[in-house]
C-alpha cells in the first residue's frame, strides 16, 4: 500500500463536470475552451499572450522554431534536466551544449559564460522542479551576446521572483500540464509571450500552419478555403483538456499553499540531519515545490538506493534526482 504516492493529481468534481460538459457541447478539439484557458493563463502569469500546446515538449520545439534556431546552431542548456529539454534543441538539428548546474540545480551562469561560442544562438534556462532560476542575469547575458532566452518552466507554474510570476519575464516561456506537475490537463503545455509576432506564429505552427483555423471556418457564413503557409505541426490542445485546465488554474494558489506547507514541514524535520542537503530557495524567490528534492552527502549512513527502499517499504514513493541527458544513449 502506498501511503504517500510520488504524485497525486488535484482533480475533483469540477474538472470532471467541465470535461463532461465540453464533451456534450459538440466541440471537443481546440476551440473556445482553449481560448478561454489561454486568456486566464496569460492573466495569471502576467504575460500578454498564452498559446496552448499538446505538451511542454511541443511548446519547446515550436519556441526553438520561432526563435530562429537552425541546423548547427548551439543552444546552452543544463544536462541535468528531463530529456525533453535537450531533445527540443535536437528537433531542429541544433546542438545542445551542456553546462553545469549550481547547488539549487539551476543552470550555472559562470559555466554558461564559459560555454559561449560564436555559434551560440540561445540559452534554454530551466526552472528545475519549480525553483526559479536567475532570469535577470541570464537575460543580461543574452542581451550582451545577442542571444534568445527560452525558459523551460515545465515545472514552474505559480513560482515567482520578487513577486513577479514565471511566464512574464521573457518572450518564450514553456509550461507543462503533465500529471506530475502542480496542475494538470492529463497532458498539455503552454507558451507565454508578450511578443505578438511570436504568439501569431506559434498559433499558426501548432495547427499545421493553416491560414484559417477550424473555428473560424466553422463560424464563417461564407465558403472559405484554407492554405498551408509553411511546414506545420499538430500540437493542438483539446477543448476537453482546456476545460479541465481552467478549473485547475483557479485552484493553483491553494495547491501551492498546501505544497509549501508540506515542504516546510519536511525542512523542519530533516534539518537536524547533517548528511541531508535540503532544497535551496534563493532569496526573493518563491517556489511551487513541484518536487521536494534532497541530496545525500557522502557522510550519509545509508546509500541513496537503500534509503529509497526503506521509504518504499514504509509506503513512501521517491524517485532518483533529476536525470542527466548527456549520459543517455540518445545524447551520447
Ligand atoms: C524540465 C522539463 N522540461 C520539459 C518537460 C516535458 O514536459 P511534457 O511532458 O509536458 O512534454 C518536463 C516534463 O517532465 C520537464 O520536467
Amino acid at each position: 500500500m502506498r501511503t504517500i504516492p510520488i504524485a497525486s493529481p488535484y482533480l475533483g468534481k469540477e474538472e470532471a463536470q467541465a470535461a463532461y460538459d465540453t464533451i456534450l457541447s459538440g466541440w471537443v478539439t481546440q476551440g473556445p475552451k482553449v481560448a478561454e484557458f489561454e486568456t486566464a493563463f496569460a492573466e495569471y502569469v502576467g504575460s500578454k499572450y498564452a498559446v496552448a500546446m499538446s505538451n511542454c515538449t511541443s511548446a519547446l520545439h515550436l519556441s526553438m522554431i520561432v526563435a530562429g534556431i537552425r541546423e548547427g546552431d548551439e543552444v546552452i542548456c543544463p544536462s541535468m534536466s528531463f530529456i525533453a529539454t535537450a531533445n527540443s534543441i535536437r528537433y531542429e538539428n541544433a546542438i545542445p551544449v551542456f553546462a553545469e548546474v549550481d547547488s539549487d540545480y539551476n543552470l550555472s551562469l559562470e559555466d554558461t559564460k564559459a560555454k559561449l561560442t560564436p555559434k551560440t544562438k540561445a540559452i534554454l534556462l530551466v526552472h528545475q522542479i519549480g525553483m526559479p532560476a536567475n532570469i535577470k542575469e541570464f537575460q543580461k547575458l543574452c542581451d550582451e551576446h545577442n542571444l534568445v532566452l527560452i525558459e523551460d518552466a515545465a515545472c514552474a507554474i505559480g513560482s515567482s521572483i520578487e513577486g513577479q510570476r514565471i511566464g512574464s519575464h521573457s518572450d518564450l516561456v514553456c509550461f507543462s500540464f503533465h500529471p506530475r506537475k502542480v496542475i494538470t490537463t492529463g497532458d498539455g503545455g503552454m507558451v507565454t509571450t508578450s511578443n505578438p509576432k511570436y504568439s501569431e506564429r506559434l498559433k499558426l505552427l501548432r495547427q499545421h500552419a493553416m491560414s484559417i483555423n477550424d473555428r473560424v471556418r466553422y463560424e464563417s457564413t461564407q465558403v472559405i478555403f484554407e492554405e498551408y503557409l509553411e511546414l506545420g505541426y499538430n500540437y493542438r490542445m483539446t477543448d476537453i483538456q482546456a476545460s479541465v485546465g481552467i478549473h485547475q488554474l483557479a485552484k493553483l494558489d491553494i495547491i501551492i499553499g498546501e505544497r509549501r506547507k508540506i515542504a516546510h514541514k519536511y525542512i523542519d524535520e530533516l534539518k537536524q540531519y547533517d548528511f541531508i542537503r535540503l532544497p535551496i530557495e534563493p532569496e526573493g524567490t518563491f517556489s511551487n515545490y513541484q518536487s521536494f528534492s534532497i541530496y545525500l552527502d557522502k557522510s550519509s549512513p545509508v546509500s541513496r538506493n537503500d534509503f529509497m527502499q526503506i521509504l518504499l517499504d514504509k509506503g513512501i514513493s521517491t524517485r532518483r534526482g533529476v536525470m542527466t541527458a548527456h549520459r543517455e544513449p540518445a545524447h551520447e
